[in-house]
């Protein structure tokens, strides 16, 4: 669980990386980032079966630990509360199976969304004399509505509780904490997880601010 938990998590970080570049120029950046890819189709699509198969494992252990837990204890707690110092118990760990289970639902959302464009056609555009993919286009077309914008920033908010807890159980189970800086690795989860899940709401937010009054796909 926690190794696949890091491997997606490293997904994320590069994910994130990537899409920062919506923010330069008007998608060029975007949209070059995007066509390099695709002149790789290889490395692609070993990425993406290898996403694939981390994130079922994910969910399938996800699912193990959470009938486990229940298993072992028989009945559900009447009262949940933290038993405070080392039990570390949050709002975060305990919406684990919740915020996990809305993520399940808006991945393959978004995956249409985005990559088999179901509601929006991809254009195309011209970079350095080529027509690629306009895949800026695409994501301008869906967050200059609102309705778009709320969605994901829901959900992104529930992708950083997730990451909260997700970043530092992760160390802990693979043994790589140290008791004496597991204060530190509790306040880097905290951090990491509001400058991943900040830096992702931000995207659909700059979008809607700077193509909101626009008509066509992309500004
Ligand atoms: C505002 C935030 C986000 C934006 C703008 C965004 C944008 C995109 C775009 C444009 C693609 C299509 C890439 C392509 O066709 O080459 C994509 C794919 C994808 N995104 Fe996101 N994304 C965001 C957040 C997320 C989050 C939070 C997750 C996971 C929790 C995620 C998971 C994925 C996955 C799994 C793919 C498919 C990757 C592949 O098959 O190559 N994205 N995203």
């Amino acid at each position: 669980m926690a190794a696949s938990g890091i491997a997606l998590i490293l997904f994320l970080v590069v994910h994130l990386a990537g899409n920062l570049t919506l923010f330069v120029g008007n998608g060029e950046l975007f949209n070059s980032y995007a066509a390099h890819l695709e002149g790789l189709p290889v490395i692609v699509y070993a990425a993406e079966a290898g996403l694939l198969a981390i994130v079922i494992y994910h969910i399938v252990t996800a699912i193990q630990i959470q009938f486990g837990k229940f298993d072992a204890r028989g009945s559900r707690y009447e009262v949940v509360a933290s038993k405070g110092g080392p039990s570390k118990q949050t709002l975060s760990s305990r919406s684990m199976i919740i915020t996990g289970l809305v993520l399940l639902v808006f991945i393959p959302v978004h995956v249409v969304m985005f990559k088999f464009n179901w509601f929006q056609p991809h254009g195309t555009t011209q970079l350095h004399g080529e027509t690629v993919k306009d895949l800026y286009g695409t994501v301008v077309a869906h967050f200059k509505h609102p309705g778009w914008v709320w969605f994901y920033e829901s959900v992104l908010l529930l992708l950083g509780l997730h990451l909260r807890h997700g970043f530092w159980s992760s160390l802990q189970s693979l043994g790589a904490m140290n008791p004496k800086c597991s204060p530190l690795v509790y306040a880097g989860g905290l951090v990491f997880a509001a400058l991943m899940a900040g830096g992702f709401m931000l995207l659909p937010v700059y979008i809607l601010l700077k193509c909101g009054g626009c008509c066509g796909g992309a500004p």
